[in-house]
């Protein structure tokens, strides 16, 4: 990445990537820990507005992938009873943690339209993208 270009525009161009290249990401975004404050914040995003753009830890997918530090597959999110819904139209979502030195900092997030469709090699690539951001923020 060029260096004349913000964190937040990076962080942006990913969310627009990932979006665009995979048919089943209908919605991509950043969250990251608020200060020293036991929450998320949203940060960059592509697709539908959210209400959730600050998630108490604990609270929802984001919120316990916050407490847990453990990427979060959810192939059906109506069965799931811990959940923030943000679109009627999301029936999957997936959150993967971001770690600095360590420390669990915040988390991509992912919803889908389509029901169950993560697999083995989405963790695989977003396990590479969160380590590609921990370099970069
Ligand atoms: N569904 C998430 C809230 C964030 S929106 O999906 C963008 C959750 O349950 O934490």
């Amino acid at each position: 990445f060029d260096s004349a270009i913000s964190t937040e525009d990076k962080l942006q161009k990913i969310c627009q990537l990932l979006s665009d290249e995979v048919d089943y990401y209908n919605w991509v975004g950043f969250y990251f820990k608020n200060g020293d404050k036991n929450e998320l914040k949203l940060g960059p995003y592509v697709g539908a507005a959210t209400d959730h753009t600050i998630i108490p830890y604990g609270k929802g997918i984001c919120g316990q992938v916050a407490e847990s530090n453990q990427t979060f597959v959810v192939p059906d999110v109506y069965a799931q009873g811990n959940y923030l819904a943000c679109s009627i139209e999301t029936k999957a979502e997936i959150v993967i943690p971001i770690f600095k030195n360590g420390v669990n900092i915040g988390q991509i997030d992912i919803d889908s339209h389509t029901i169950d469709p993560f697999t083995e090699e989405d963790i695989k690539l977003l396990d590479y993208v969160c380590n590609r951001v921990s370099e970069i923020i």
